[in-house]
């Protein structure tokens, strides 16, 4: 019984530092995109130490990654609170999302370094990193979106259908202004 105490009480730590975690990374992303989006239309200019911070962050994601595997452990052993079958779909659909978020952040990464060297051409360049960044945004809508319960109820913050609600759309309407913002500098440039 003590060992079940133990567990649980490792688990709820590890859920409050992932959650808070994830926070820090979806806050730092969204300003990325707004940055990012910036940077497009010229507004803002990339200094040397930019990158660093990025993958810096990044880092982070891979930190949540692994913190995510010992979660969902810890909760598929929870003998106490078992978790329902619905709670575990739950599970799959954020680790679903959230590896196609790593992959398209990784490509959409990875680019900015290895496109120019490929194309010759930048406005090739510019339309396969605007068409990953669409998608990369929308991953990261949805995997928060998905998450967004679990994040208000790790950190103890006021939670509720409509509270949720409200978080998801504000979200949703912040990528989806900066993904048409982007997106149009294709035909506007
Ligand atoms: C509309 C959405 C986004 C736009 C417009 C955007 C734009 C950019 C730009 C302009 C750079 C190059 C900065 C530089 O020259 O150093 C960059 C780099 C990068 N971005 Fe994004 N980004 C977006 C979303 C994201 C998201 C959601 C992630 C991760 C979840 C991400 C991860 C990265 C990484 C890892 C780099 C590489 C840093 C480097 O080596 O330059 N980006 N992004
Ligand atoms: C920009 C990158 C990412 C952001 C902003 C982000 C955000 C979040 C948020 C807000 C949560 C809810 C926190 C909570 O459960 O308390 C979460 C949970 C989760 N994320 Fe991510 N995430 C990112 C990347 C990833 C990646 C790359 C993966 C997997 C490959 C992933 C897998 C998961 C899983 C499995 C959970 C559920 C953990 C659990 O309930 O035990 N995430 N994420």
């Amino acid at each position: 019984m003590s060992t079940d105490k133990n567990l649980k009480k490792r688990g709820t730590k590890t859920r409050k530092f992932n959650a808070f975690l994830a926070a820090i990374v979806l806050c730092f992303f969204i300003i990325h995109i707004f940055a990012g989006t910036a940077f497009i239309y010229g507004y803002l200019q990339v200094d040397s130490w930019v990158p660093y911070v990025i993958w810096t962050f990044f880092g982070l994601i891979i930190i949540h990654v692994i913190t995510c595997i010992f979660t969902s452990y810890f909760m598929l052993i929870d003998k106490v609170n078992a978790p329902s079958k619905k709670k575990k779909n739950h599970l799959l659909l954020k680790w679903i999302t959230g590896v196609f978020l790593l992959l398209c952040a990784l490509s959409h990464g990875l680019g900015q370094i290895f496109l120019p060297q490929f194309f010759s051409d930048l406005s090739t360049v510019f339309l396969i990193d605007t068409i990953q960044c669409a998608i990369l945004i929308t991953f990261l809508a949805w995997h928060a979106c998905v998450g967004v319960k679990s994040l208000l109820k790790d950190l103890n913050l006021p939670y509720s259908e409509k509270i949720k609600i409200i978080i998801c759309a504000v979200l949703i309407i912040i990528i989806a202004i900066l993904g048409a913002i982007m997106v149009a500098h294709e035909f506007l440039y």
